[in-house]
């Protein structure tokens, strides 16, 4: 590879706590590397505007407890056709860009992976994404944190739960993907998690009435994976309502308020380590691949892997959720 003079830093897709954090150490350790930087805003969009900034050390000063992203994001549907992509390869030659370090979700390392073939153009990714889906790695920037606001959201919901002998269906984020509901549960000692990985197997929610709820409780949380598989909370409040006409059932859809917020510690220290890794990784010349963490060591995923595959559920905490719950 020619020598890496300036790389330029994006976040695409779904904002997730820690995204700063990330931004952050990418500009520090480029900078420390005697590696040029530019912003780039509003994701892949930004790319094709070209609202691209050089970013000094103080340009991400005081941003590492911030929630959301400093350099805004968005999906952008351009960017999915050729004639979009040769448009953002115009602005980064123009810019004298060699690199580029997108931080996003399964969508933002597809286009990225997508683009890097098309040009031959080094790119590596952070897994930046509240819903822990990438392959590869054992968690995402942004997990950890919106685990916690679930947890603490829940802790409210069951004060009423309790006083009102209520059963309540708790929607969280996720997409497709149940790992926010499973931990979300187990953190926040709910009864059951609702989840699309084990949707064809059983009929999770008998299981919960027959298992839990029915014999000796009197209010009841269950966390629903947001999906059509599930067919979300209210969908499951609707099924209960008819089946089981004898039971007090609420709704609550926690929704965006699971993105924001301050990152947590554990949020804050894997992105700052997957940031600096980003420039390890360039400087390695390695290109078309994730930054993952696997049992606390920083790996690197190809993209193909990251995005194709999906990432397994761990069966042992469903069985763990449901010991905890009798
Ligand atoms: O991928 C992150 C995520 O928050 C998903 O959990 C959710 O399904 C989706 O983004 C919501 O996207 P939007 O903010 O565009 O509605």
């Amino acid at each position: 590879m020619a020598e890496m003079k300036c790389i330029g830093i994006l976040t695409s897709g779904g904002d997730a706590p820690g995204m700063n954090a990330a931004i952050r150490a990418v500009t520090r350790a480029a900078i420390y590397n005697g590696i040029e930087v530019k912003g780039i805003y509003r994701g892949y969009r930004g790319l094709l505007t070209g609202e691209i900034v050089p970013f000094k050390t103080n340009n991400v000063s005081n941003i590492i407890q911030q929630g959301g992203t400093i350099l805004k994001t968005a999906r952008c549907l351009e960017f999915l056709n050729p004639e979009g992509r040769q448009k953002a390869y115009g602005n980064i030659q123009k810019e004298g860009i060699d690199a580029l370090v997108v931080i996003g979700g399964d969508g933002s390392l597809t286009g990225a992976r997508i683009f890097a073939q098309e040009y031959n153009f080094p790119i590596v990714g952070l897994p930046g994404t509240i819903d822990n889906d990438l392959y590869g790695t054992d968690t995402t920037i942004g997990y950890d944190t919106a685990l916690n606001t679930i947890m603490q959201a829940v802790d409210k919901i069951r004060d009423t739960a309790t006083s009102h002998e209520r059963l309540f269906f708790i929607e969280v984020m996720g997409r497709d993907a149940g790992f926010l509901a499973l931990n979300g549960a187990i953190a926040s000692g709910a009864e059951a998690a609702i989840i699309p990985e084990i949707w064809t197997e059983v009929d999770q929610l008998e299981e919960l009435i027959k298992h839990g709820f029915r014999k000796s409780k009197n209010s009841s949380i269950v966390l629903v994976a947001e999906s059509e598989i599930t067919g979300g909370a209210m969908g499951m409040a609707e099924r209960v309502k008819k089946e089981y006409p004898e039971y007090d059932v609420r709704v609550t859809i926690l929704g965006h308020l699971q993105r924001g917020g301050s990152p947590t510690a554990i949020d804050r220290i894997l992105a700052s380590r997957m940031g600096a890794a980003a420039i390890d990784a360039l400087m390695e010349d390695q290109r078309n691949v994730m930054i993952g963490i696997q049992n606390d060591n920083i790996v690197y995923v190809p993209f193909s892997k990251a995005i194709k595959n999906d990432k397994p559920i761990n069966r042992d905490l469903l069985n763990t959720l449901r010991i905890l719950s009798i």
